[in-house]
């Protein structure tokens, strides 16, 4: 078991802006990736793994920035086995306070066949790149990706280069979500005690969650003597995700007693990057998912109730108090005043300069007017409001429905300060309001993705929005929240739109979209 770290502490990196961002669609903006690095930074993660510098120029410039902005976490940056890779990582992560470069490489058969290196080959580059990352930073990550399907005396052996070359941790990812919990404690533990130098690096896990065992196979390789377990917040991924931060952070916490492993998180801070997360992401989080779903704490059924009033422990393992979330909290209405809706922000995560103050009072009070009370949810929703980019903005619209399913839907938009409308029929009110927005800026983007959320209960509740539209390989999501539920879907694809655009015209040089793609990754 490796000696270079407390015994007793695990390390908790985060690869949310990484391996969470390369999922379809879960692309986010420059300035949402530094607000979601400023929430990990802040809530404890000891690395933060934020991006993959020589994808694109938005890659580097965020994880420059990001570096440059830490304050606790060490800075991570992503890097294939190359020179090219491994110095633009070096470039965007060296001026971070703490820093670190990640390099990989495919080491199973089905990987080895990719770049078509024979084993030979592949050692000697192993041996080079880590060589040449470790010359450049002295805190350095290597990951045979697809470790738990290569073969054990190979495995053993390009770890044992690695050791040799310079790296610091050693990551086993499990990149296709293939194994078990008893594989996974075995497979560290024999790889610590096998290979040497083994007791002198850290060992990581690196877990997709295809087959729902992610937390567990991460767990399970800290029992067998990991001390880094490499998450996302809401275990966002490619597939079926990534291991969630929050389950695994929770989990030790809570069965410390059987697990007696630690971690630096403050968890008071979980609900609040969970919501940010999703919002940016356009990733909602199942109703029941552990942790951070709507539902992981609500104990609806009378018999739980009961026990509840009775001793919250009879159904309650975590209080929600652990992860943020407020308990029952009054609601705001039309006579709130703005020092009540900072406060409420305030607990609510939300720390505002008096400017924003000012333009989510006005959004506030618009909505009070709309509905008699204002919960926290409501308010989450407005803060998910994105003003950005306004290239097209609705001015006014109104809809007709008729019995049989055909609607009518008119539009007046705002287009770069003219006003244009447009009359269109659909099949139900949403579809005819995208048609009409589709005559007033004709576009070819495909609908990808229309999801729509009561935000509270009761038929004045606010639904959010989330619309994913996707045009020559470039992904925008857009959101809204109304208590209208069509007009939110409007602004939700307006917003989208507005995204497009600015991502269309950063196309050509500089331009923000990733010229290398995650699935060019070997
Ligand atoms: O899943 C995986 O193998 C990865 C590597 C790049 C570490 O994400
Ligand atoms: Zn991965």
């Amino acid at each position: 078991m490796t000696n270079v770290t407390d015994q007793d502490r695990v390390l908790i990196f985060d690869t949310t802006l990484r391996d969470g961002e390369q999922s379809p669609g879960a692309t986010m903006t420059h300035a949402e990736k530094l607000e979601i690095a400023e929430l990990l930074d802040d809530m404890g993660v000891d690395i933060i793994e934020a991006g993959f510098p020589i994808a694109s120029e938005g890659d580097f410039k965020a994880v420059s920035e990001i570096a440059e902005r830490s304050k606790n976490s060490r800075i991570c940056g992503l890097a294939r086995a190359n020179f090219a890779d491994i110095d633009r990582c070096w470039e965007a992560v060296k001026h971070a306070g703490k820093n670190r470069i990640h390099t990989f490489i495919g080491t199973s058969p089905l990987h080895r066949a990719i770049p078509n290196l024979s084993m030979d080959e592949m050692a000697d580059k192993i041996h080079e790149t880590v060589s040449h990352a470790r010359n450049l930073c002295e805190n350095v990550q290597w990951s045979p990706m697809d470790a738990t399907r290569t073969e054990w005396d190979y495995l053993c052996r390009v770890i044992e280069i690695a050791i040799k070359a310079g790296a610091t941790t050693i990551n086993i990812p499990d990149t296709v979500g293939y194994t078990a919990p008893v594989e996974s404690a075995d497979l560290i533990k024999r790889l610590i005690e096998t290979v040497p130098g083994g007791d002198e690096v850290v060992f990581a896990t690196h877990c997709h969650n295809d087959l729902g065992m992610a937390t567990a196979n991460s767990l399970a390789a800290v029992a067998g003597g990991a001390r880094q377990i490499e998450c996302t917040i809401n275990g966002l991924g490619e597939r079926a995700g990534n291991t969630a931060l929050e389950e695994v952070v929770m989990a030790l916490r809570t069965r410390n007693d059987i697990m007696p492993w630690n971690t630096g998180i403050d968890t008071t801070k979980i609900m609040h990057i969970s919501r940010r997360v999703a919002t940016v992401s356009g990733f909602n989080v199942q109703f029941n998912k552990a942790i951070v779903g709507k539902n992981a704490f609500a104990h609806e059924s009378g018999i739980h109730q009961d026990g509840m009033l009775k001793n919250r422990e009879n159904f309650e393992i975590m209080r929600p108090e652990d992860i943020g979330l407020s308990g029952t909290s009054l609601p705001l209405g039309k006579h709130s005043g703005r020092a009540a809706l900072r406060d409420k922000l305030e607990t609510l995560g939300y720390e505002l300069g008096d400017n924003q103050l000012r333009d989510i009072f006005v959004r506030f009070k618009d909505l009070a007017d709309r509905k008699k009370e204002v919960f926290d949810d409501d308010l989450i929703a407005l803060m998910t409001l994105d003003e950005e980019d306004d290239r097209l903005q609705l001015v006014s619209m109104k809809v007709t429905c008729g019995t049989g399913g055909q609607a009518e839907s008119t539009v007046e938009l705002e287009v770069e300060g003219k006003d244009v409308i447009a009359t269109a029929h659909g099949d139900g009110p949403v579809d005819a309001t995208f048609k009409a927005i589709r005559a007033i800026y004709p576009n070819k983007a495909h609908l990808q993705l229309y999801q729509v959320h009561a935000v509270t209960e009761g038929t004045d509740a606010q639904a959010t929005v989330s619309v994913r539209l996707e045009e020559d390989g470039m992904i925008a999501t857009g959101q809204s929240a109304n208590t209208d539920t069509v007009v939110s879907s409007a602004k939700a694809y307006i917003h989208a739109l507005n995204r497009l655009i600015v991502r269309r015209e950063k196309t050509g040089p500089g331009a923000d979209t990733r010229e290398i793609s995650y699935k060019d990754l070997t």
